[in-house]
């Protein structure tokens, strides 16, 4: 494991956060240091003032700094899925030697990267692959030093815009930082989320932060899919401000304070309450409003946000499979009632609202869901432990290889067994067949009855 020293950054749309971090030696995350600053030059996941964002960068990465003397080796920044693009490709490779090593993985992995159609002006963010298949064993999870003379993988490659690229490594530049890699701002926080079993029957983890929304769904433990919307919590803010003709910082106080989502009853006191808000441009006269009138604003926004994800996922086919649940975070994910709101919208799927999995130290409270896209950010680049893939400058991520890990007679066996239990892999097709589409073939009724009971009360159990 290396002991590199990690700059983190999570560029958000309201807060930046930078992290300094290195593995101790029993593969804890060390914080060396952190810093916020207040977002700006930076809006619904792009880049739109170089100049501005980079001071604001700067701001946090220094404020970070100036609690360790250690030398930063490499830096992981998240980028958003505003400008990205999914898609699917295949690749094949013959195994020489008859035993598959990191060298035929890596191999298999940039076939498949060579063999997909990207867009001139995208470049490659991560190359996941979604399963591999080693002669005739199907959905093989981890192919390393399995025996066998052909190697398949299906892959889920995330494309990004090259010139809004180009504009987050030009803030860093000028903010005296040297990029390394960018990390897809939802895969990031689905990885600081999902736990094992979550892992196992795959979840679609949504993060709805100040003015985007990015989700990234998976089936078992394998990303297929990510998605954005250009809306997020401050759009809540700017409703209430724009309705109710009070300034901004007053309407954040609104729907941090009284923001509920759960339907008051007539005979709740609440429900007649008043509440006093200044008036924009005469800000010492107030005007009463009903505590009714601005949870109505409030749900019809989130409402909207869900409705939007719902129909993206419907559209990309993904709803059809989205059976293990979902997981909802990010900033907005505090608002009292999203998760029924969302049971409601999703039509009782289960929904989990997640922070993400605390790493403790003395520096930052991390046990908050507006750090979940950092904490993945750290988990990415300081474990190694996780599936084979290329990051954004195309390298292999290596997976160390565990002492308890089946050996391979056995793993092949429990690949078959997994087939069984969940069989609505969507690309259980043989031959490979190739695929440039991120609609995924939906569930057959057979299927659904047979695996899906089962599945549905062991998922209903973790959420
Ligand atoms: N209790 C709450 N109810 C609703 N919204 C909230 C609450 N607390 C914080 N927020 C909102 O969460 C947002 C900040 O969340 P987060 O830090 O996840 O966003 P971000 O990462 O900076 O933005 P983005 O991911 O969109 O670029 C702000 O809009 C803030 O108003
Ligand atoms: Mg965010």
């Amino acid at each position: 494991m290396s002991n590199k020293t990690l700059l983190a950054i999570d560029v958000g749309s309201t807060s930046i956060t930078a992290v300094i971090a290195k593995n101790n030696p029993d593969g804890k995350i060390n914080i060396l240091g952190t810093g916020t600053s207040r977002s700006e030059g930076i809006n619904k996941g792009s880049i739109t003032n170089i100049e501005v964002a980079s001071k604001a960068i700067k701001k946090a990465v220094n404020i970070a700094r100036g609690s360790t003397s250690e030398v930063i080796d490499s830096s992981v920044i998240s980028i958003s899925g505003a400008y990205t693009k999914g898609l699917r490709s295949l690749g094949s490779v013959n195994v020489p030697n008859g035993i598959i090593t990191e060298t035929e993985i890596n191999q298999v992995m940039q076939m498949a990267l060579y063999n997909a159609t990207i867009i001139p002006e995208y470049e490659v963010v991560h190359v996941l692959p979604i399963f591999f298949k080693v002669d005739d064993s199907k959905d093989v999870e981890n192919p390393l030093n399995m025996n066998g003379s052909r190697l398949e993988v299906s892959v889920y490659i995330v494309t990004a815009k090259r010139t809004a690229l180009t504009n987050v490594k030009s803030a860093l530049k000028a903010a005296g930082i040297e990029l390394t890699n960018f990390v897809l701002d939802g895969y990031a926080s689905a990885i600081s989320l999902l736990d094992e079993q979550q892992n196992k029957f795959g979840a679609t983890v949504i993060n709805i932060g100040g003015t985007t929304t990015e989700f990234v769904s998976y089936k078992g433990s394998a990303v297929v899919y990510n998605g954005f919307i250009p809306v997020g919590s401050n759009h809540i803010t700017n409703d209430l401000s724009v309705m109710l003709h009070t300034p901004p910082n007053a309407a954040e106080t609104l729907k941090i304070k009284y923001g509920n989502l759960l339907k008051l009853s007539d005979s709740d006191e609440l429900s007649i309450k008043k509440v006093k808000i200044p008036r924009i441009g005469d800000e010492q006269s107030t005007t009463e409003v009903s505590l009714d009138h601005i949870q109505t604003i409030i749900h019809a926004r989130v409402e909207e946000v869900l409705v939007l994800i719902k129909n993206k996922l419907k559209n990309s086919g993904i709803q059809e499979n989205i059976g293990a649940g979902i997981v909802i975070t990010g900033g907005m994910s505090q608002l009292s009632g999203i998760k029924e709101l969302a049971m409601r919208v999703f039509e009782n799927i289960p929904i989990k609202i997640s922070n993400p999995i605390n790493i403790k130290n003395g520096y930052m409270n991390f046990d908050d869901p507006t750090m979940s896209t950092i904490v993945g950010l750290l988990f990415y680049s300081l474990y190694e432990n996780r599936t084979f893939e290329l990051d954004s400058n195309k390298n292999l991520m290596k997976k160390a290889v565990k002492k308890e890990e089946i050996p391979v007679s056995q793993a092949t066996k429990q690949t078959v067994v997994k087939e069984e239990k969940v069989s609505e892999n969507a690309n259980t097709k043989e031959p490979l067949e190739k695929e440039d589409t991120t609609r995924l073939p939906t569930l057959s009724k057979k299927d659904k009855g047979r695996g899906m009971s089962r599945f549905w009360s062991k998922v209903s159990e973790w959420f």
